[in-house]
């Protein structure tokens, strides 16, 4: 009865390996009875089970992502000695795409920034690149992430999203405002992934041969066009197929197209740091393409998909602290606290040896004192475990200056940057809503605002938001006013409702 006759011949075994007696009937003392304890096989079937999931990420939970291989093709070797980074070079990768807000179930087509994380598996060990589709961030202290995770999430009471919180943060915190124009423009809502472009986002620094260091930015530039979608079609889409960017990916790939992006960097000479017109390490900040032009680096293609979602996408831990010889952090205060961040929440979110799974595992022998601790795979055997030792098990040993660092001195302080010529909130937000974005972007852009800002957003943060975008744009700030004041409900007369 209910038996279905699709009986593999050599049945399964339990996880220890011997012959296992049974998936589908559990032992019971006759067909009525109650199960019994020593059935190990269906204890331990139960047991897993309850341990199967993982914590999400917090944040970027709901994303996808596929291998691929890094080409470099043309000659960057003056700015750095990194191995992947040397004309001719190919190196395997993994790239995984996300939002940010979300949660794992979440549908992928919500308005929000994307996650764009790169690993590459160099000769010289892992390095990561995590980065959005946003070449800036919301806050420039990392002090503030978490209350801004928090506000864009939701709600402690009815743990409903909620427009009046995020825009109480970003008002509150106008350094959001060039951030904040992106998201509410295009590129909040991409028709796919393999249709955005990708950005490190931060200023990273390259160090060549001779020791000479240079700031770099990272830009990736889809080959396939960038493309959007309109707010109907994503809601649309959001009802409809809550994976759809995940789904768009792994059929892309599986039908044989290849996605493709070219990379290439903005490189600034170590000295001008101080002196250009913006603070080069704030990162709500771009640099002038003017200024600094893009200096073309190689190709990536991703062009095969994960075998097992959990084990390859859900267990990667990508962490922009993963650097290699010719490549290094800046003193962006985002990237140095986003140095400590990734590898400990992935210590909590996969376990103490998350970085010996095969997906995170280095193409390069790996000689490291981190050792022992739950799910120790690799070993080294019987060698010491202490450094210096005597039985010739090799140690590092570098002192002085170190190759890709700065310098910095001055007393301790809770303080903002030091402000740059043309440092303020609102300057690069008003050139992105005046001289990029066209007039039919930036209509576009006045209602997606004034949308979000009638989707229940209250006094006092109305009049700020109303206040913040005429900081960026005076005319854009008006236009915004005017339509969410047209598409209030009249506030009731006095006595008017009362019951
Ligand atoms: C101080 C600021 C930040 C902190 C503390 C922070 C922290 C985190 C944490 C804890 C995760 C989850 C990691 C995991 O469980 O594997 C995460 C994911 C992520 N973050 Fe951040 N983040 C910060 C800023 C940024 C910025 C500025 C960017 C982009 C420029 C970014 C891009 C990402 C991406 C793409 C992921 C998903 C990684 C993946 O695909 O596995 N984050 N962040």
């Amino acid at each position: 009865m209910n038996e279905s006759n699709s009986k593999p011949a050599t049945g399964s075994t339990t996880g220890t390996g011997a012959p296992a007696q049974s998936d589908r009937n559990s032992l019971t003392v006759g067909p009525n009875g109650p199960i019994l304890l020593h059935d190990v096989h269906f204890l331990e079937q139960m047991a897993h089970f309850n341990r199967e999931k993982v914590p999400e990420r917090q944040p970027h939970a709901k994303g996808a992502g596929a291998f691929g291989e890094f080409e470099t093709t043309e000659d960057v070797s003056k700015y750095t000695k990194a191995a992947l980074f040397q004309k001719g070079c190919k190196t395997e990768m993994l790239a995984r795409f996300s939002t940010v807000a979300g949660e794992a179930g979440s549908p992928d087509t919500w308005r929000d920034v994307r996650g764009f994380s790169l690993k590459f598996y160099t000769d010289e060990g892992n390095y990561d690149l995590v980065g959005n589709n946003t070449p800036v961030f919301f806050v420039r202290d990392p002090m503030k992430f978490p209350h801004f995770i928090r506000s864009q999430k939701r709600l402690p009471d009815s743990g409903l999203r909620d427009n009046h919180m995020q825009w109480d943060f970003w008002t509150n915190n106008p350094e959001t405002a060039h951030q904040v124009t992106y998201l509410m423009g295009e590129r909040g809502l991409p028709r796919t992934w393999r249709h955005m472009n990708g950005y490190g986002s931060h200023t990273y620094m390259w160090v060549n041969a001779a020791g000479e260091k240079f700031w770099v930015k990272y830009h990736f530039h889809t080959n396939q066009g960038m493309a959007f979608f309109s707010n109907a079609e994503a809601a649309a889409m959001a009802g409809s197929d809550a994976d759809f960017h995940r789904r768009d990916l792994f059929d892309a790939i599986a039908r044989g197209e290849h996605p493709s992006w070219v990379m290439s960097v903005q490189v600034m000479p170590y000295a001008d740091a101080a002196k250009y017109r913006f603070n080069p390490f704030d990162l709500t900040k771009t640099w002038s393409h003017k200024d600094y032009p893009l200096i073309k680096v190689g190709t990536m293609t991703l062009n095969r998909n994960p075998e097992n979602f959990f084990a390859q996408i859900e267990q990667a831990a990508f962490s922009p602290g993963n650097v290699v010889p010719g490549i290094g952090l800046s003193p962006d205060k985002m990237l140095l606290g986003r140095a400590f961040a990734y590898n400990d929440a992935q210590r909590n979110r996969i376990g103490t040896n998350f970085h010996q799974l095969p997906v995170n595992r280095p193409k390069v022998p790996v000689n490291t004192y981190m050792f022992d601790g739950q799910m120790a795979y690799e070993h080294t055997g019987n060698a010491p475990v202490y450094a210096p030792n005597s039985a010739g098990r090799s140690w590092a040993d570098q002192t002085g200056k170190t190759e890709d660092g700065w310098e910095a001195d001055g007393d301790m302080v809770r303080q903002a940057y030091t402000l740059h010529a043309e440092d303020d909130d609102f300057g690069q937000a008003g050139t992105l809503v005046r001289d990029v974005f066209n007039d039919d972007q930036r209509s576009k852009l006045v209602e997606q605002v004034a949308g979000s800002l009638l989707g229940g957003v209250r006094s006092p943060v109305l009049e700020r938001a109303f206040d913040y975008w005429k900081s960026i744009d005076a005319d854009v700030g008006r236009r915004i006013e005017e339509k969410v004041r047209a598409g209030k409900a009249p506030e009731p007369a006095a006595g008017e409702g009362e019951a």
